[in-house]
């Protein structure tokens, strides 16, 4: 698979990063044989959260990979913290609690990456630049970043934490798009107009802070994938055209549209299906052309003015 470096790091990642949120759907057998196929591919990043399946998400993980000090060399592992039932804690001591319970079930000491979760309202800045020192002095993080952040409330992090921030992960998808639609649609009175994130695509490109779109086949919050669709004939219609174009299936083409942008976007794929999982890869091997991410992008149905 094509790799890249997360955001101006010296971590070299490949460009679709496999997501771990539904992992616990499989049985260990079934986990062992999707993230060994995974590592066939290339696809080595693999993303986690401490509250996915309330932490057994991680703890399947280690297991189906029988981790040891080898296996831990091969896989790169994403972490996040942050998020505490009904709440969301940025404190100091939450962060430190929250890494050594993930490390601990990952069967590891330490992660390669380390997100904050979701914006904490009641974030100290302070607090979370001690917690990261702490972290990466002890060698249990080795890069820094945030999901779901706008612009300013990464600033407010960058005020005190020393470590840069590589890492956006946020919700993209060709059915959830309007990031890049506002860009499209400035100073118009249009719905597409509404900038619903502090225009959080160029401040990313400008600070060299990777995005992974999370959800790329899903609309809405979870409510199913687009590929096949009923509610989306035309987006499928164009979709299935590009696909054929390039001798692929309509999976590889959603992934190849977020490949496209240029802002280096490194999307995280939650598939647990073999097939599916293969045919994201793939979309690493695949360019479309200027004209078939605009028809796609409008088939979706977003205005170019
Ligand atoms: N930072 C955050 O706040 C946040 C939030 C949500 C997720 N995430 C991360 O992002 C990852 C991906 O999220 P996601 O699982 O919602 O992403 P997704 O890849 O958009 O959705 C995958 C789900 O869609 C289903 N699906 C049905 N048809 C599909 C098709 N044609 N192609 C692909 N998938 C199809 C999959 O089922 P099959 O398994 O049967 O293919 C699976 O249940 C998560 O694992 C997690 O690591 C982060």
């Amino acid at each position: 698979m094509r790799t890249m470096t997360l955001g101006a790091s010296h971590l070299t990642v490949p460009v679709v990063g496999v997501g771990c949120m539904r992992l616990n759907r499989l049985s260990v057998t079934e986990a062992r044989q999707f993230l060994h196929r995974a590592l066939e591919l290339g696809a080595n990043f693999f993303d986690h959260a401490d509250v996915y399946g309330g932490g057994a998400c991680e703890a399947l993980f280690a297991e189906a990979l029988e981790m040891t000090p080898r296996m831990r060399e091969t896989v790169i592992i994403q972490s996040k913290c942050g998020l505490a039932p009904g709440q969301y804690d940025f404190s100091y001591e939450h962060i430190l609690e929250a890494v050594d319970g993930s490390l601990r079930r990952l069967k590891t000491e330490y992660l390669d990456v380390l997100l904050l979760h979701r914006p904490d309202p009641l974030v100290e800045p302070e607090a979370v630049a001690r917690a990261f020192d702490v972290l990466e002095r002890a060698g249990k993080v080795r890069y820094f970043g945030v999901s779901n952040h706008k612009p300013a409330q990464i600033d407010l992090l960058r005020k005190f934490v020393r470590q840069p921030l590589w890492v956006n992960q946020l919700q993209l998808s060709i059915a959830h798009a309007s990031m890049i639609a506002q860009g499209l649609a400035v100073n118009m009175l249009t719905d597409a107009a509404i900038d619903r994130d502090g225009s959080v695509l160029d401040y990313c490109r400008l600070h060299d802070i990777t995005i992974q779109p999370w959800s790329p086949f899903q609309f809405g919050f979870f409510a199913g994938s687009f590929v096949d669709h009923p509610d989306f004939p035309e987006l499928n219609q164009v979709l299935r055209e590009v696909a054929n174009q390039h001798g692929v299936n309509t999976t590889t083409i959603a992934i190849a549209w977020l490949l496209r942008h240029p802002a280096r976007m490194q999307p995280i794929i939650g598939t647990m299906n073999l097939d599916r999982l293969a045919a994201s890869v793939r979309a690493s091997e695949v360019t479309i052309s200027r004209d078939e991410w605009y028809r796609i992008y409008r088939a979706a149905g977003y205005p170019v003015p």
